[in-house]
């Protein structure tokens, strides 16, 4: 079969070296992809370049597309293909509206009592602002629509939540995405990515991960789209794995099923394990990054055989196995990541891929070399049979993969080590 993916990212890279061992793969196209996915073509074609993306596949007629990104997925990417023809593993517009608007999800949450932060979705500035003047701090609040993972401000002080509400409303920062605003319960608790495979009827979770979302170490600095993972997380523990099961999964599916809208893809919960139980911080229609780069090297099944599966409704737990071990993703970025960075640094690869895997996210080929063209450039995971082994062969290996003005956390799985749900 001959596969497209949409996106050019680690995650991409994961999934498409993932896919590249299903022996039904004749060839994998990355639209974009980047210099370093050495298992498909690289097209070079945005993943948002929606007219590009169908000509391509017109002229090229791939068997099956994978569309990965949230901005795709959201415009209509599924739709625009199904409707010519092409087999997609992703959900429809309507069911990407799950991440595409936070307040269709909180009142799809609310709707079916669905366990989540308890919130106010606004659209006028001064009533935002009058009901922030009554609520107590920490006040979090939200852009509705994407906004590269920078949409949420956790606000201190009351004067605090009124400037988010200002460069959101009032200044348009975000663009349309952060007209309207859900403001939302500060919770509190250990965080859990769950990603999972539906096919609209059936739902299978994924190894569980844990996201460092944080540019520093401690959890300090700005919030990144993530600079390493880990997985299992210690703190989705089989218990709280069945309480997930009855009351945020399967409840997810079958709401959204039951508005018009089954999802169909990879579905991910955002989940906070809080003393009242785990609540639903966000749903994203897609899989995560870097929880992909932790999640894939674990699973032991045909990808592409569960896509499809996804994709016909034919689901089932049994197509879908894991490793037992664990596994350890360490972002490496240029120095400034999340804000202003520079590029163009040659990356010298000598990470031994006996113990660890590279994937590749922001970088681009000149005169024969990787240079750095992105904030995450690259991810290094290493696998082992627990947590400390990954984490100690992660960290030794992704000292050799060098470029100028790099900077990584030191401290990628340090709290799930310490976690108090640790088995090891
Ligand atoms: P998001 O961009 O939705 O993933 O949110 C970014 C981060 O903000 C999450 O990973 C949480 O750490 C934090 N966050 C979001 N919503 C809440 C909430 N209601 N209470 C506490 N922290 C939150
Ligand atoms: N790592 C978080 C995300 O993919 O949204």
């Amino acid at each position: 079969m001959n596969i497209v993916v949409i996106g050019g990212g680690g995650r991409e890279h994961a999934i498409i070296k993932s896919i590249a061992k299903s022996p039904k793969v004749e060839k994998i196209y990355a639209l974009p992809g980047n210099a370093g996915i050495k298992e498909a073509e690289n097209t070079g074609i945005k993943a948002t370049d929606l007219e590009g993306i169908l000509k391509f596949c017109l002229e090229r007629k791939p068997d099956f597309v994978v569309v990965t990104p949230d901005d795709p997925l959201v415009m209509g990417a599924v739709d625009m293909l199904e409707d010519n023809g092409f087999k997609c593993f992703g959900p429809d517009k309507k069911a990407a509206r799950i991440e595409g608007s936070k307040g269709f999800a909180k009142e799809l949450m609310a709707k079916y009592g669905i366990p989540t932060a308890r919130y106010r979705i606004f659209g006028d500035f001064r009533q935002a602002v009058n009901y922030v003047s009554e609520t107590e701090p920490p006040i979090v609040v939200k852009a509705d629509g994407l906004a590269l993972g920078k949409g949420v401000i956790i606000a201190q002080t009351r004067e605090e939540a009124v400037g988010a509400l200002d460069s959101m409303m009032r200044e348009n920062k975000f663009g349309e995405s952060g007209k309207t605003v859900v403001i939302e319960e500060f919770l509190q608790g250990p965080e859990v990515s769950v990603l999972c495979f539906t096919d609209g009827k059936n739902i299978v979770p994924m190894v569980s991960s844990m996201d460092h979302k944080r540019a520093l170490d401690g959890d300090m600095g700005l919030n990144t789209g993530g600079m390493g993972t880990i997985a299992p997380n210690p703190y989705f523990t089989e218990e709280v794995a069945e309480i997930c099961r009855k009351t945020i999964f399967e409840p997810t599916i079958k709401a959204m099923a039951k508005e018009g809208c089954p999802f169909k893809g990879c579905l991910y919960f955002g989940l906070m394990i809080t003393k009242d139980g785990p609540k639903v911080i966000e749903y994203n229609c897609r899989f995560g990054d870097p929880e992909t780069q932790v999640v894939l090297p674990l699973l032991k099944s045909d990808l592409l055989e569960i896509m499809i599966a996804v994709r016909e409704g034919k689901l089932s737990r049994d197509m879908v196995k894991f490793d037992t071990g664990a596994a350890c993703c360490v972002i490496k970025a240029s120095k400034g990541y999340p804000t202003a960075y520079e590029k163009g640094f040659v990356v010298t690869d000598r990470v031994d891929r006996k113990k660890a895997d590279v994937f590749y996210a922001g970088v681009s080929e000149k005169d024969g070399e990787l240079v750095t063209s992105g904030g995450r450039v690259l991810g290094v995971t290493a696998i082992a049979a627990t947590l400390p082994e990954a984490v100690k062969t992660a960290y030794s290996e992704v000292e050799k993969i060098n470029f100028e003005k790099q900077f990584f956390r030191r401290d990628i799985g340090k709290r799930a080590l310490e976690a108090k749900t640790q088995t090891w």
